[in-house]
């Protein structure tokens, strides 16, 4: 780790993009400087008509930067890109998310970003409109796949006296993940989940037909990626099983499988130490009685494909589960989402059940939003509102996390 004139004091860009919310980014600033960082500011031209520039002078480790020319040596982005230890932008506006995975370089912040090896932390802000804008989810996911981390925005009052999603995250959860992220976590405490053993599946599993084709369903895996994330992110230690070729947050420990046959062996194996298990996967129902071992030729005829029903691994996994392991499972509808869903709840004899119901927009399969109900074995039922799978998943971790230590 670079260390700011070998104070030994991580250095950390902050940078400040131009939105409402640019002043909880004095906050941000003050509370990582508490925390022992050295916090270089650099906002954008726009954001100083949001926050001035005195407030983060004053607080901050160093003066703020805005332009390419501020500083007496010519190349700014260079000392800031390759001194910083992490790089977090909040407000990380449409515009600047947008600058960001195009790989744009026009102001200081744009090119430290890109001239910055160092991980970077994104915190959106903005109007729920234009956070469900495809432009902007597409920007993210880019910037994902990049190894970018996101903090998604919450529910709340937004500017103008709208309500929605779209809020910056909360201060306090924005320093306590880049302090994660610097490997000082221990700093804010652990998180509600810590040395919890998780085992979570995920992704629609692929049932051969022969060497070449397979039965499979619209399942991406996003929900139980990020289930797995936001579990390691509380602290807890996460195995993921998945058939989806999604990328691992960091720290999880992956087991790639692709058949029912194989999830059900890596989750039987995987649940006999697991505190918590969550099937988030989409298991098929039904496989090719027998798969081919090579390729059918069309010149063969339109063959017979005879299935029959592949394991319930979720109801093998409720049948073995040892006391006080809480179990998780999903229900995908699309009608009579409740009744159908508590009766899972039953014959699987999980702990939780959450259900979502796939024929309504921008749910389930494939989206980045989600809408859910969490259904309890004690009778409860926790609606969650449209919201982006990471934080649809921190909503399940709440009830899992109130399961495991009952008040
Ligand atoms: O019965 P249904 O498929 O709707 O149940 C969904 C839940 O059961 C999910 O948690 C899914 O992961 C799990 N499941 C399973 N094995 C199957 C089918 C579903 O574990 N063969």
């Amino acid at each position: 780790m670079t260390s700011e004139g070998g104070s030994g004091k991580p250095f950390v860009v902050l940078g400040v993009s131009a939105g409402i919310a640019a002043y909880k980014a004095i906050e941000v600033c003050r509370r990582l400087v508490d925390a022992g960082v050295h916090v270089a500011p650099v906002l954008t031209e726009r954001a100083t008509r949001f926050v001035g520039r005195a407030t983060f002078d004053a607080l901050a480790s160093e003066r703020v930067q805005i332009g390419l020319w501020d500083e007496a040596s010519p190349i700014p982005h260079t000392r800031l890109g390759q001194s910083a230890d992490l790089v977090v932008v909040a407000p990380a506006t449409v515009d600047l998310l947008a600058r960001y995975a195009g790989g744009f370089a026009d102001d200081l912040l744009t090119t430290t970003l890109v001239a910055t090896a160092a991980p970077v932390l994104v915190c959106p802000a903005m109007h729920t409109e234009m956070w469900e804008h495809p432009a902007v989810q597409e920007n993210l996911d880019t910037l994902r796949r990049r190894g970018v981390t996101v903090i998604p925005p919450g529910d709340g009052r937004l500017a103008g006296g709208d309500v929605g999603t779209g809020r910056l995250a909360d201060p306090s959860l924005i320093v306590a993940t880049v302090l994660e992220m610097l490997g000082r976590g221990e700093a804010v405490g652990a998180g509600d989940l810590d040395g919890v053993r998780m085992v979570v599946s995920a992704g629609g599993t692929r049932e051969p037909i022969d060497p070449v084709r397979f039965i499979t369903n619209r399942s991406s895996g996003k929900q139980g990626h990020a289930l797995a994330a936001a579990a390691r992110r509380r602290g807890a230690e996460v195995v993921l099983v998945t058939s989806s070729a999604l990328p691992a947050a960091q720290g999880v420990e992956v087991d790639r499988v692709e058949t029912a046959a194989d999830m059900e062996a890596a989750m039987l194996h995987r649940a006999e130490a697991a505190d918590v298990v969550v099937m988030a996967a989409a298991v098929a129902d039904f496989r090719p009685k027998e798969a081919g071992t090579s390729k059918m030729h069309k010149s063969d005829g339109v063959p017979d494909l005879v299935l029959e029903a592949t394991p319930d691994i979720l109801a093998e996994l409720g049948r073995r589960r040892r006391p006080g392991q809480v179990l998780v499972g999903f229900a995908a509808e699309t009608e009579q989402l409740s009744d159908r869903a508590r009766a899972k709840l039953a014959s699987k004899g999980v702990d939780l059940m959450v259900a979502n119901d796939v024929s309504a927009p921008a749910v389930g399969f494939d989206h980045d939003t989600n809408e859910v109900t969490i259904f309890g074995a004690d009778g409860s039922m926790f609606p969650v509102a449209l919201r982006t799978k990471d934080a649809v998943a921190d909503a399940i971790l709440d009830r899992v996390s109130a399961l495991l230590s009952p008040s």
